[in-house]
């Protein structure tokens, strides 16, 4: 009977590590394929600058935000905040002159990427004291995170987008800051029309091994 209860008991064991293996295996399997599918997001992602019109559900727009604020910052400051635009009847004045006009009309949704240029925290040198604001040096680069981010969810949603410049360029942002009544500190600093792409689209391939250095130029 002892005897019996051992082999069972092993054989138990047994039969639970191969069950949790084979789960290790699976997961070990998922994380390769989420790894290929965001690669692969990264690697198709190009310019689409022709949409079908159509609007984007708001399912998908929360998943692109969501994205985009995901991205790095200096000091953690998360300096962006995004305007979403879908009122047509808003961009000729909102956009005056902006020679991607017909992008934005042809776009189911047209996202600003807006910058705080400043930064409110205490003193570095005295961490209790009373918050002060002072430039943030590195703002431009956090916002390139944070489009190039939402860039990237736009392919993995299989939709088409265009980085427009705007800052540094104030023929494009003294429309948009004056429209939506900015506050001085804020910059508008990229305009992304979001759609369903019209027609075909393929990457570049830029790989230039020329442009690669290990440990010396
Ligand atoms: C900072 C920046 C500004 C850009 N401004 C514009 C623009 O105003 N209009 C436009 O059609 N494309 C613009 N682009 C898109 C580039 O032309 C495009 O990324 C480049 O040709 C490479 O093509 P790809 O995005 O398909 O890889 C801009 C891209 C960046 C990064």
């Amino acid at each position: 009977m002892k005897k019996k209860l051992f082999y069972l008991s092993v054989a138990l064991m047994g039969l639970a590590m191969a069950v949790s293996c084979c789960g290790k295996q699976e997961e070990v399997k998922d994380d390769a394929a989420n790894a290929d599918a965001a690669i692969d997001a990264i690697m198709q992602r190009k310019s689409v600058r022709a949409y079908t019109g159509d609007t984007i559900p708001c399912e998908m727009i929360d998943k692109l935000l969501r994205a985009a604020v995901a991205a790095p910052s200096g000091m953690d400051v998360r300096p962006w905040h995004i305007v979403v635009m879908t009122d047509k009847s808003q961009y000729e004045e909102c956009f005056a002159g902006n020679f991607n006009m017909d992008k934005f009309m042809q776009a189911g949704a047209v996202f600003i990427f807006c910058a705080d240029t400043t930064v409110t925290r205490p003193p570095r040198e005295n961490p209790d004291a009373p918050a002060v604001t002072t430039p943030n040096p590195i703002w431009r680069d956090d916002m390139g995170a944070c489009t190039e981010n939402f860039l990237v969810a736009v392919e993995a949603l299989k939709l088409g987008a265009v980085w427009t410049a705007c800052y540094p360029f104030h023929d494009r942002m003294d429309p948009v800051a004056k429209y939506l009544q900015l506050p001085g500190n804020i910059v508008p600093y990229s305009i992304v029309p979001v759609g369903y792409p019209a027609g075909e689209n393929q990457p570049k391939d830029k790989w230039d091994e020329s442009r690669i250095h290990y440990n010396k130029w």
